[in-house]
């Protein structure tokens, strides 16, 4: 019997519910499902590709799910989905905004490989307005991403928040201390 291999490429930066719910769905309708994160060098990331493969690698395995694995991969998905032999790629669809970039890129990918089938999936309506870009922003301005990714996730997030607070604290500190001679120290000492 034929085994249906797909790929769930993407950018996770970080991953959400919404893409752990999209996981669960892929896993139940393709033999073998494996989450590819984009390694792009363009993009400045919150986390790098390998804590956010640490991340997904432990979703899936708190989730169970023993048909799911996750790589990281550059250059054209196809080009990569056709190296593991895949026949698919998965991608979630949201909301309508969702649908026009999506349907350009099945569309181009089909023109680059006609063999590969893109599938789209709807994640539980509950995550419909959820995204990386705004669990990144929600948790910059100092909002609660609690219910939005994984624990986990959520601890990782507050990590590098704090580290990025920190670093901009002594940013403050380092123009206040050049311009108010006097003031250095106290501030130092607060
Ligand atoms: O999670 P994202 O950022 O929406 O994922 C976008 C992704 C990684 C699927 C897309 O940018 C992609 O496939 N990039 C690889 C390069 C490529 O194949 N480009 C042509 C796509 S039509």
């Amino acid at each position: 019997m034929k085994r249906i291999k797909a790929i769930y490429p993407g950018s996770f930066d970080p991953p959400t519910n919404g893409h752990l719910d999209l996981i669960e769905r892929g896993s139940k309708i393709f033999d073998e499902l494996v989450v590819a994160i984009l390694r792009n060098p363009e993009k400045d990331p919150l986390f790098s590709v390998a804590d956010r493969r640490k991340m997904l690698e432990a979703m899936i395995m708190t989730a169970g799910f023993d048909n799911v694995s996750v790589d990281t991969f550059d250059g054209l998905t196809v080009d990569y989905a056709l190296r593991l032999d895949a026949q698919a790629i998965l991608r979630g669809i949201r909301a309508i905004s969702d649908y026009e970039y999506e349907l350009q890129m099945a569309l181009m990918n089909r023109k680059l490989q006609p063999a590969l089938e893109t599938v789209f999936m709807m994640p539980a309506e509950k995550y419909s307005y959820l995204s990386s870009r705004l669990v990144r922003e929600v948790a910059q301005l100092g909002g609660s991403i609690d219910c939005l990714v994984p624990e986990l996730v959520a601890q990782k997030v507050r990590e590098k928040m704090d580290v990025a607070h920190k670093f901009a604290n002594r940013g403050e500190f380092a123009v206040n201390a050049s311009s108010e001679g006097k003031s250095r120290s106290r501030k130092k000492k607060a």
